[in-house]
């Protein structure tokens, strides 16, 4: 496969983009090379700048459930952008998205929009120390909230020296520029880990305003919640008066309509929302009941936003979610089905093969390949001792000359989008063994 334009655009980049790109994992710290230049995109399918196809896999990180420029999304912001781009206005379309959401999440009585998972993530924590009172915050290993300061800790893999005991983990900033005094009230616990969790609660719990957590954890690959372990998160919030915060980022209108709230029977006091919902527009929401939600009236604990309620992208998230939620909710169990196929596929070409050792986890439509001796991928800890995210990276390279697209960093993951087909899936299998025959 040609990608001597991409190179080419790398080198002009370089001199103008920081790494060539507008944020790290696009470009050189996860490839280890210049991208692929992308130029042009429709239903699974990318096209960079030398007229190469690939099956997208990464999806803009999970923001496309109908997959690119699906036809109905197309229209509807061709006939809106005649109407005005953005307006910064009370709108119509902001109070339809917004019923629509308090209709399909059991926990939220009201709405407020952003823009970007990570300014709900800042909007969110404001909120729960606002209310609560409190300052401490209790997340877990390996989880990402986006990249404000309060929570960046402990979200990047290390090596397992550096993680220090599981009762006391070592806290670990992951930029530099961050104060210490920003996370200092920061308490950081290991996931899928009822014990450590009740340790922490009882030394943190009565001065916790909130516990964060992923619904399944998507930035260390895909790790399911054990059984019961977020209703464990509940039933401490409830013991000792902290909010328990979901961030659904990243399962929000994926893993169900109620993302991973709905799919894993859990009443969270407080929701965050972005990348699906606004269908590749930044559309980002906090939705909860009336007595958290009040918090933010009257600018009490305080929320702005120039960009806030994108016109456009709510546009796109009313068009994304009556398509998903037509025919009983066919789209969701169509999106789960294809990815549960696929990593199914994948399995099988690995044990085809049977060259590498290697296991892909995946939560319905979300899906990732771990080179691990291992039976499963518990945790972080887990991740961090026991994955080879160096092999990972060369075997996501070679699948691109496959024209498969799959992001090349192994904390990610891999999703599916409703126009991928059965042949999409297939030719991924296909490739997936001739890469691994070769590897
Ligand atoms: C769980 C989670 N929360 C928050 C964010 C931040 O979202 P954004 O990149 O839109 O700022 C991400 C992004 O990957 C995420 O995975």
């Amino acid at each position: 496969m040609d990608t001597t334009e991409s190179a080419r655009l790398f080198e002009r980049a370089s001199k103008v983009l920081v790494e060539g790109v507008s944020s790290a994992s696009r470009g050189p710290a996860a490839f280890g090379t210049y991208p692929e230049y992308m130029r042009r995109a429709e239903g699974a399918y990318l096209w960079d700048v030398d007229g190469n196809r690939y099956i997208d896999w990464m999806l803009s990180f999970g923001a496309l459930p109908l997959g690119h420029a699906h036809p109905r999304i197309v229209e509807v912001v061709r006939a809106e952008v005649a109407n005005g781009t953005h307006f910064a206005t009370a709108l119509e379309v902001e109070v339809e998205v917004a019923e629509m959401l308090v209709e399909l999440l059991p926990h939220a009585d009201k709405v407020r929009f952003a823009n970007t998972g990570t300014e709900a993530v800042m909007a969110c924590i404001r909120l729960c120390r606002g209310l609560t009172g409190r300052r401490k915050i209790i997340k877990f290993e390996g989880h990402y909230h986006g990249w404000y300061d309060a929570v960046l800790i402990n979200t990047n893999p290390q090596l397992p020296t550096a993680l220090g005991h599981p009762q006391d983990p070592i806290r670990i900033p992951d930029s530099s520029g961050i104060v210490p005094e920003s996370w200092r009230d920061t308490h950081v616990v290991p996931w899928n880990d009822p014990e450590a969790l009740e340790r922490a609660m009882a030394a943190h719990g009565h001065d916790a305003a909130c516990v964060v957590t992923e619904g399944a954890m998507s930035n260390m690959g895909v790790i399911p919640p054990k059984p019961g372990f977020l209703q464990h998160i509940r039933e401490l919030c409830d013991r000792y008066g902290a909010l328990f915060y979901l961030d659904e980022t990243v399962t929000g209108f994926r893993l169900a309509a109620g993302g991973a709230a709905e799919l894993y029977g859990v009443r969270p006091d407080l929701t965050s929302y972005g990348k699906a919902l606004g269908q590749g527009f930044p559309v980002a929401a906090i939705a909860g009941p009336d007595h958290v939600m009040e918090g933010l009236e009257w600018g009490k604990v305080l929320h702005f936003g120039s960009h806030n309620a994108p016109r456009l992208g709510l546009y796109a998230a009313k068009t994304m979610l009556e398509e998903m939620l037509a025919d009983g909710g066919a789209g969701y169990r169509r999106l789960a089905e294809i990815g549960e196929r696929m990593a199914e596929r994948i399995r099988a070409a690995i044990r085809a093969s049977n060259k590498h050792r290697a296991i892909v986890q995946g939560v319905g439509s979300m899906f990732q390949i771990f080179f691990t001796d291992r039976e499963a991928i518990g945790d972080y800890r887990d991740f961090c001792a026991h994955v080879d995210r160096a092999k990972f990276r060369d075997f996501v390279l070679a699948l691109h000359r496959q024209g498969v697209f799959m992001s090349p960093s192994n904390t990610l993951h891999s999703l599916s989008c409703l126009a991928h087909s059965d042949a999409d899936i297939e030719a991924t299998a296909d490739a997936v063994g001739t890469v691994l025959d070769a590897l």
